[in-house]
C-alpha cells in the first residue's frame, strides 16, 4: 500500500509536524545545502531498516548520521583526534562528513556493524531546525531512489519517493548540488573517500598533507547505492539511462568530435542525442536536432546543476549522451568529475 506522502513547507509549524513522524518511527526528506536528506531517527532500528527499503539501497552500505550542532557529535564517536577537531572548527557546519570511530549509542544497523561511522552537521538553517526539533540524531542517505542521481531539488524527490515515505520538507534547490566531501579521520593520514565542495586544498590547508582513497584516484566504481566494492569491480550503468561518452581535449576538437557522432546517431541511426556542455559551447550545436543541455558558466553551477541535468536527459528520454569533459577547470572540478565520470561508467574518450 503506497503511504500518502504529505508535502510540507519549511514553516515551523511543518516542521514540527516532521519532528512528530521521526518521533513514532517515520521517514522524512529534507533539504541540505549539499542534496535532499532521506531521514530517520538514528536510535530507532525500525525506522533505519525502512529507509532502505524506501531507496531500494542494499542494506550493506552504513548512512551518514546528521546533527544539529556540533557539540552533539562528541557523545556519538568515542574520540576526536585533532585533525578531526581542526576540521570541525574550520568546516562544520557544512558540507563536509567525518568518519570517526563510534560510541554504543549508534545502532550497527546504521553502520552494517563498522566500528566507525560518518557525522555530518549541515549548514542548511532548514535541515538544522528540523533535526533540533525531532531531539534525536537523524540518520539520513540521499533521497533519492537507489541507482539514480541524487536529488537536489524537492520536485526530484518526490518523483522517486511519493508513496514511500511519510512527508518531505519543499524547499529551496540544493545549494551546492553534490554531496558532502567525506574524509576518513581514522586511517593514520586522513583519507578522501568523496571528493565535494570542500575541496582537498581547503583540507590540507589546515591539516596538512591528505590521502585520496585508490577509489577516486583510479576511477573504481563507488556508488552510494551499492555495497564496497572490491578493487576491479566492474562499474554498473544505471542512470542517466542513455549510455554516456565524455570527451577530453580542446573545446574545438571536442565540439568536432561531438557533432560528428550526434550527426550519424541522429541521420543515420536515428537515436535521440543529447549533449552535455555549458553556456560556452551550448550555441555551437544544432538545437532543432538534438538535446543540449548545459550546466551552466562556471564551476559553482556546474555543480548544483549536474544532477537535475542527468535527470532531465531521462525526462527528455534521449538514447544517447556526449558530454565535455569539465575538468581543465582547479580543484574544485574533483568532485562533479568525480559523479560525471561515475555517471559516464568510466567512459572517456580522450582527444
Ligand atoms: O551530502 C551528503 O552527504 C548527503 C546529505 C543528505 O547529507 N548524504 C549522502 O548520503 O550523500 P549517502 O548515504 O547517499 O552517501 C553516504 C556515503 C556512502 O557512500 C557510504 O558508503 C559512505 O558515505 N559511508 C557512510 N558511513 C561510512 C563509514 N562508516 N565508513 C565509510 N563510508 C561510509
Ligand atoms: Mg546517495
Amino acid at each position: 500500500m503506497p503511504l500518502n506522502t504529505l508535502c510540507l513547507d519549511n514553516s515551523y509549524e511543518s516542521i514540527k509536524k516532521c519532528a512528530d513522524i521521526i518521533k513514532t518511527g517515520g521517514l522524512v526528506a529534507f533539504p541540505t545545502e549539499t542534496v535532499y536528506g532521506l531521514g530517520a531517527s538514528a536510535f530507532n532500528k525500525q525506522s533505519i531498516a525502512k529507509i532502505y527499503e524506501a531507496k531500494g539501497r542494499p542494506t550493506d552500505n552504513p548512512l551518514i548520521v546528521h546533527v544539529d550542532s556540533v557539540e552533539k557529535i562528541y557523545p556519538l564517536v568515542l574520540d576526536v583526534p585533532k585533525k578531526a577537531q581542526i576540521l570541525i572548527d574550520e568546516f562544520m557546519p557544512g558540507a563536509i562528513t567525518l568518519i570517526l570511530f563510534k560510541t554504543d549509542l549508534i545502532p550497527d544497523e546504521i553502520t552494517n556493524f563498522k566500528k566507525t561511522v560518518g557525522i555530518r552537521v549541515p549548514s542548511n538553517e532548514t535541515a538544522r531546525l528540523f533535526i533540533e526539533t525531532c531531539n534525536v540524531p537523524i540518520c539520513a542517505p540521499s533521497a533519492n531512489l537507489s541507482g539514480k542521481p541524487s536529488t537536489t531539488s524537492a520536485n526530484h524527490v518526490i518523483d522517486d519517493l511519493n508513496g514511500k515515505i511519510d512527508a518531505i520538507i519543499i524547499d529551496n534547490p540544493s545549494e551546492f548540488g553534490l554531496e558532502s566531501t567525506i574524509i576518513d579521520m581514522t586511517t593514520d593520514i586522513p583519507t578522501l573517500l568523496r571528493p565535494g565542495s570542500i575541496t582537498v586544498s581547503m583540507i590540507e590547508s589546515v591539516i596538512g598533507p591528505i590521502e585520496i582513497s585508490s577509489y577516486i584516484k583510479d576511477n573504481l566504481f563507488v556508488d552510494d547505492d551499492t555495497a564496497p566494492i572490491a578493487p576491479g569491480m566492474k562499474y554498473k550503468h544505471y542512470s542517466p539511462k542513455a549510455p554516456i561518452t565524455i570527451f577530453k581535449g580542446s573545446d574545438d576538437l571536442v565540439i568536432k568530435q561531438i557533432e560528428n557522432l550526434s550527426s550519424i546517431n541522429n541521420d543515420e541511426k536515428h537515436l535521440k542525442v543529447g549533449i552535455l556542455t555549458n553556456d560556452q559551447n551550448k550555441d555551437k550545436f544544432d538545437k532543432n536536432k538534438y538535446t543540449i543541455l548545459t550546466l551552466g558558466n562556471n564551476i559553482k553551477d556546474y555543480g548544483k546543476n549536474l544532477f537535475s541535468v542527468l535527470r532531465k536527459f531521462d525526462d527528455e528520454k534521449v538514447d544517447i549522451i556526449y558530454s565535455f569533459s569539465f575538468d581543465d577547470l582547479d580543484g574544485e572540478s574533483m568532485a562533479l568529475m568525480n559523479r560525471l565520470k561515475k555517471a559516464s561508467g568510466f567512459n572517456i574518450v580522450t582527444l
